[in-house]
């Protein structure tokens, strides 16, 4: 057993806040409302990177910005960067591609869990049947500055190395193991037409035969993921794809689970982890306190459980259960939700549903 100083224990683990544009800045201040009624050993700085900064004085990301971050935090928390007032989202990309690249925060972790059955547009789907999770590798494939730049009227094409495919595979193998569930990893690429892709698919193949022969490895192209990932969510355990596919896919999952107004992406390195609501944004929603604040609540849940492991301490995994369950229950009860998931007549405010969730955290104390 590792035994951990007190000292340790007694400090509070110190939590970078981006709130960022639009909704972001609406959904944040109620999560952390639900950190602050977990008691969690934590404490917050605020940090105002976004489009009004921007704006006002053309800083994305100050000099040092990424250095600090990774410097002085335990984890980073963000909202979502976009606001139709910057060209091209310039911002949003150099701030939130910035650290997931500048940062090496390889490992995109997006869980696809139905919480309860009423949120799920299929028919006679139960939460058993969807529970899987997209590991989308988060430094290169499409992403990168070079498809972007056109150099001699060319683009350059899709960038796929060994390095970050081999990291990226290990931590969806790693993970097949730790959950315990299938024992299986599916690939899913477009490696029928781009060469990148197969090279990815042989890297898995690769690793997954060479270390992990426990594990059961499937494969699957990206179209045809897309339907069967809706009618049949109950094959998948734990899923891994370059950039792009795992973005696309962990969307369309999000639809079985309940929509974006509930998904959350951890961004993990080996020394550094981002957490984020999936959403976006959401300009023509902004300024309305009607946003569904539960992806913000459940990014703040999963980066509890990651600082709880990460530092063996169980208060921090003993809050992000506690957040884990008032969530749930919120959603059982079916009554104070936002209008994505009950419409505009039923609807509660961003701030209510906040409120409704510390609430429960702090009864859960008592
Ligand atoms: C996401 C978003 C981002 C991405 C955008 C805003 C750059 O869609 O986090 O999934 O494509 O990665
Ligand atoms: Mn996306």
């Amino acid at each position: 057993m590792t035994v951990i100083p007190s000292s340790a224990v007694a400090e509070n683990k110190k939590i970078a806040v981006l709130p960022g544009d639009g909704i972001g800045k609406e959904v944040i201040p109620q999560a952390v409302k639900v950190i602050a009624a977990t008691q969690a050993p934590v404490e917050f700085t605020y940090f105002d990177w976004g489009a009004d900064r921007y704006l006002a004085d053309g800083t994305t990301v100050p000099p040092d910005g990424f250095e600090r971050l990774g410097r002085d935090f335990d984890a980073i928390l963000v909202g979502a960067f976009g606001d139709p007032r910057v060209p091209s989202n310039i911002h949003a990309k150099e701030i939130l591609l910035g650290m997931r690249f500048q940062m090496d925060l390889y490992a995109n972790v997006r869980p696809v869990r139905l919480l309860d059955s009423s949120l799920c547009p299929l028919k006679g789907i139960e939460p058993k049947d969807v529970d899987f999770v997209v590991i989308r590798e988060n430094t290169e494939d499409a992403y990168t500055g070079e498809t972007s730049s056109i150099t001699d009227g060319r683009v350059t094409p899709i960038l796929i190395t060994r390095r970050a495919t081999e990291r990226v595979v290990r931590y969806a193998f790693n993970l097949a193991r730790r959950r315990k569930k299938q024992n299986k990893v599916t690939c899913v690429d477009k490696s029928n037409i781009i060469g990148a892709h197969r090279y990815f698919r042989d890297v898995f193949r690769e690793i997954g035969q060479q270390e992990f022969p426990d594990l059961t490895l499937d494969y699957a192209y990206v179209d045809a993921f897309c339907q069967w990932q809706i009618r049949n969510p109950e094959w998948y355990d734990v899923v891994v794809g370059p950039n792009l596919v795992g973005d696309i896919i962990s969307d369309n999952g999000a639809t079985t689970a309940g929509g974006l107004g509930l998904a959350v992406g951890g961004n993990i390195g080996d020394d550094h982890a981002m957490f984020e609501p999936i959403h976006g944004s959401a300009p023509k929603h902004a300024g309305k306190d009607k946003a569904n604040p539960l992806a913000a609540i459940l990014a703040v849940q999963m980066m509890l459980d990651w600082l709880g492991q990460r530092h063996e301490d169980s208060r921090l995994a003993a809050a992000a259960k506690n957040v884990e369950d008032a969530v749930a229950s919120l959603l059982s009860e079916g009554r104070t939700l936002t209008y994505d998931l009950i419409g505009e007549e039923q609807a509660s405010r961003c701030s209510e549903v906040g409120a409704a969730v510390a609430a429960r955290l702090t009864n859960h104390e008592t």
